[in-house]
């Protein structure tokens, strides 16, 4: 991987020309991210998102922080002791330059030898296992890491209403095997091209299937505007 979307990042933060992300996946056309969205306040975030830093406690892992928006809330406002980790260099570097305290570049399924009170997964945090078939995997990992009473506060939206009504005004979903929430994703930054990744978003119903079938509690906290939703998995 190029690290496009955290070179991204830290050009924002170094006011080094930054420009928009263009995304486009297997069922989207072309669209334009604008990267100080990934810097936003706690004002600005959505309401699930304010939702999950109000019901964090403890000691908090941010899982896949990105520039460290909810990691920076937590620490400032609130006084917790987070940990911030990402597989990006320059996400890690970025959250440093903001005062993040504890970043470090760290892929979540390596990650070992501390647990926590609540595990963050925001902005379709689900959205890093892939594939659903990846589910049990990242699951456990996540319950490895859980002091007794931890939670783990997740989001994701159920896309089925990105795919086009039949007559019948049924769904149509294409008629492979696949699950309908797996996306391919394309990326590119100052004309530059990132490799293509997989990025999964998930109704509730199959969380909360995938988190029971590895001994995880799942509840669903909130529902956002857009199909989004927070879910809390408890041991
Ligand atoms: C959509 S961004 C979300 C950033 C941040 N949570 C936010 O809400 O602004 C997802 C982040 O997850 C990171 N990531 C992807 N796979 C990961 C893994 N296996 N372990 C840790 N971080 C990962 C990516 O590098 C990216 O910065």
């Amino acid at each position: 991987m190029k690290d496009l979307f955290g070179k991204a990042m830290y050009d924002f933060q170094t006011n080094n020309s930054p420009e928009d992300i263009i995304t486009e996946t297997s069922i989207s056309e072309e669209d334009e991210m604008s990267v100080d969205y990934l810097f936003r306040s706690y004002n600005e975030m959505p309401k699930i998102e304010q939702k999950a830093l109000q019901l964090a406690n403890g000691k908090v892992l941010d899982v896949g922080c990105g520039a460290g928006s909810h990691s920076l809330s937590l620490q400032n406002d609130r006084n917790l002791e987070v940990t911030s980790i990402d597989i990006s260099n320059h996400a890690i570097e970025t959250c440093r330059l903001r005062g993040v305290k504890n970043a470090k570049v760290q892929d979540i399924l390596d990650f070992e030898g501390e647990k926590f009170d609540s595990i963050l997964l925001l902005m379709n945090g689900v959205g890093i296992f892939g594939k659903l078939e990846n589910c049990n995997q990242y699951l456990l990992k996540l319950k490895s890491l859980l002091n007794p009473g931890g939670q783990i506060l997740l989001d994701s939206s159920d896309i089925i209403y990105m795919f086009d009504e039949d007559e019948d005004g049924g769904k149509w979903i294409p008629s492979n095997n696949d699950y309908y929430g797996e996306l391919v994703f394309n990326i590119s930054y100052k004309g530059e091209k990132e490799e293509p990744f997989n990025w999964l978003y998930l109704d509730y119903n199959t969380l909360q299937n995938a988190a029971i079938a590895n001994g995880l509690k799942c509840e669903l906290i909130t529902e956002g505007e857009h199909f989004d939703y927070l879910a809390r998995l408890t041991i």
